[in-house]
Formats: C-alpha cells, structure tokens, sequence
C-alpha cells in the first residue's frame, strides 16, 4: 500500500525532526521543507539513522511564493501540511518586529494558499501558550480567553490562528488542527537528534544543560519572588517525543472526521517551578546546576500550565513519558552534543 505523504515546514528544526521520526515510525512517507535558518541538514541523516528512511528534502523558503508553489506542484497527492517553521525567539522579536511577522505570518499565508490551490487538506499548526499571554484563572483550557500578545513572536501566533479560522471558513474543504504547545523539553531517547540553540539559549532547559555541561559557568533564575508556591515562575514542561506524538493523532483525526477548525493545549497539567525543574533535573541525572538568583525577566508571567483533557477526548493523546526520563533525555543529548562521556 502507497504510504500517504505528510510535508513538513521547518522538519529539521527541534520539533520537527522529532516529529519527522514519529511520522516515520508511524507508516507516513515525510518531505521536509526547510531553509535552514535555525537548523543544520545533517539532521536528515540523524533521522534516517533512528528510523531507517532519509526524509525527502527541499531547501526552501516558507515565504518564497515560488520555491513553495513549484514543490507543493509536485506533491499535491500529500494529505497534509504540517507547519512549524517560524522564527521563535521572544527576545528578538521586540528587536526585530517586522522580522517576524514577515516570515512567521508570509510563510503561513503562501502555506495556506498553496493548500488550497493544490487541494491539501489537512493542516496542524504550531501555535503557542504564550496566545493566554497572563491569564486570570490557571490551569488554562482552551477555553480560557486570549490576552495581548506580550511579543511580536507572541502575536504571529495569535494572528496566525486567526488567518487559520478565516481561511477554514471561506475553504470548508480545509481542516486544520491549532496545537498550543506549553514548554517542550528533553531529546529523543536515542541521542541522536535534540534542541540545538544559537548562540546563548533563552529558554532553561538548554541553559540548565550547557551548565552542566561547562559551556555556561552558571544559570540566572530570573527572579524569586513571584507569587508562586515558592517564589519562582511556574512552567508546564512537556517531553517533545509527547509533542511529536500528538501531531500524528491529529493528522489521523483529521484524515477521519474531517472536523474544520479546532485547537489543543499540549500540556502535562503539572506545573513545575524553575526551582523544582533545577532540582529534578539534578536528581535525575546525578550532577550539580550552578545558578545565582537575578532580575525579573521582562515579559515572564508568574505561572502558566494546562489542562489538555480536550486533546485526550478527541485525540486520544495524553503526555505520557515522566519527567525523569525527559530530563535524562536532555542530559544525554547535550552530552553527544558537547563530546563528553
Ligand atoms: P526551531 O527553530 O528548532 O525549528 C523551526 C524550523 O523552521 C528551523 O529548522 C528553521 O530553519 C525553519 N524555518 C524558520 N523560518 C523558515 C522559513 N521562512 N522557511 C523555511 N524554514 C524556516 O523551532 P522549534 O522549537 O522546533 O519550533 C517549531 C514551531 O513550534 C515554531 O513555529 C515555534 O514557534 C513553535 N513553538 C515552539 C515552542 C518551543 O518552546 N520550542 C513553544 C511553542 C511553540
Ligand atoms: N528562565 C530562567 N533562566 C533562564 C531561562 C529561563 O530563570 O536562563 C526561566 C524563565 O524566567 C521562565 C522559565 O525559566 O520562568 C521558562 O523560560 P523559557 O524561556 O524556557 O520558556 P518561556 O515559558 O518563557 O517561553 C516558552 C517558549 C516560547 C513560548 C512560551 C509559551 O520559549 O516560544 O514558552 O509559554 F511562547
């Protein structure tokens, strides 16, 4: 039987690669669509590796109406688009504006467009926790209301999922699945593929591991007297394998209940404090986190996690590997990284 294609933008980025691998496993054949701004082509090797198939690949980019006409041209048999790539970083997107709204929301628009010109009709978009900007109530439920968009970056996505629900109405032959990813961590179990900042990193795991590893003499907890349990904001860490999976439940659901527009937290439902990350972290792993208490990160709400029993419901999805294990995944893969034993 001919396996159905899934085109994935931005696949050799962090969640896209591990997605590429679950797809794989899972019996889908994957193209990635990839401009490599954020991300290095030997990851196609590193999944052919884990699963024994080298993704197809064009190097691309997302807001090239051209480049992505001529490749969607050519795959118009794929079932669905799956499309991460975006510019992420929060930070960046207050310096550069218009940086990210033209290749977040153009890559989005000639995405969209190209679906429906070449009658693709499934797509799963990377949306975010940061659409709740603070909200009044936690957990958060798809239900809770949206707030401001506290960054550029934050605005793509809230503006992003809004061009989606308007483009569903006025194409009814399109479905589309919005997942709202709360904070993904960890790497595959394998070692083979995981995140791989620019530069200093922003988010924590990524500085938590590069501590450990030496590349970082020590982590700045942004600020200790929130009003929290103990004082330290309060994220939902979710394993990216878990993320990965939810994106094959939501293309097999689409491909069965033909739904039009709906959208998912991605969450474990456990809020975690950075505290309580650092020190899980040293336990699972067995080695000490330098770190010194600093400023308030601007923009940082006090907590955020989420309920995702939507997705459990509809999806049959539900995070499932335990912290443990993710943190050690992420150890593991910031050792192969840095070469050490
Ligand atoms: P990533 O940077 O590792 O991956 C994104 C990939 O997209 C990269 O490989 C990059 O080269 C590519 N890309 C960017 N712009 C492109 C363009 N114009 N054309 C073609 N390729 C392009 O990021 P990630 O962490 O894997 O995030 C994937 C998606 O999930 C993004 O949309 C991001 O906003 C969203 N998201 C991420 C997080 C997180 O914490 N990692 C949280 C919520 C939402
Ligand atoms: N933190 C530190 N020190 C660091 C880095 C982070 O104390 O060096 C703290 C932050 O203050 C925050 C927590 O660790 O309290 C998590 O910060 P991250 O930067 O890892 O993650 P965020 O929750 O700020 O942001 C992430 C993604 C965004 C996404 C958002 C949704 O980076 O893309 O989750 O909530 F929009």
């Amino acid at each position: 039987m001919q396996k159905s294609k899934i085109i994935i933008t931005g696949g050799c980025g962090y969640i896209g690669s591990h997605t590429a691998v679950a797809l794989q496993q899972s019996g889908f054949k994957v193209l990635i669509i990839d401009n490599l701004s954020n991300s290095q082509e030997n990851v196609l090797d590193k999944i052919a590796d884990i699963t024994g198939i080298k993704p197809d690949f064009e190097k691309a980019d997302c807001t090239n109406p051209i480049s992505i006409k001529d490749i969607f041209s050519k795959n118009n048999d794929a079932v669905g688009v799956i499309h991460f790539a975006a510019l992420k970083a929060v930070g960046e997107s207050v310096a550069h504006p218009i940086m990210y709204y033209k290749n977040n929301l153009n890559s989005l628009m000639n995405i969209l467009e190209n679906m429906v010109e070449f009658n693709i009709p499934n797509l799963v978009f990377s949306s975010s926790a940061c659409v709740y900007g603070e909200p009044e109530k936690l957990p958060v439920t798809e239900q809770t209301p949206l707030q401001p968009a506290t960054s550029p970056y934050g605005a793509t996505k809230v503006m992003g999922e809004t061009i989606i629900k308007d483009t569903v109405r006025a194409h009814p032959e399109l479905n589309a699945i919005q997942l709202r990813y709360f904070n993904p961590i960890g790497a595959h179990p394998s070692g083979k593929i995981g995140e791989l900042p620019n530069g200093v990193p922003n988010n924590l795991m990524p500085y938590i591991t590069q501590t450990a590893a030496g590349i970082r003499e020590r982590l700045s907890i942004f600020g200790n007297d929130y009003p929290t349990h103990d004082g330290y904001c309060v994220r939902d860490y979710i394993d990216v394998n878990d993320i990965a999976d939810a994106h094959i439940d939501a293309i097999q659901y689409m491909i069965k209940n033909n739904p039009g527009i709906e959208t998912f937290n991605l969450g474990t439902g456990r809020g975690l404090s950075v505290m309580e990350l650092i020190k899980a972290f040293e336990s699972a792993n067995n080695i000490k986190i330098n770190y010194t208490i600093a400023e308030r990160r601007p923009g940082d709400v006090p907590e955020l996690w989420a309920i995702s029993d939507l997705a459990n419901q509809k999806l049959g999805w539900a995070a499932k590997r335990s912290l443990e294990d993710t943190l050690k995944s992420a150890w593991q893969w910031q050792k192969n990284v840095s070469g050490l034993k």
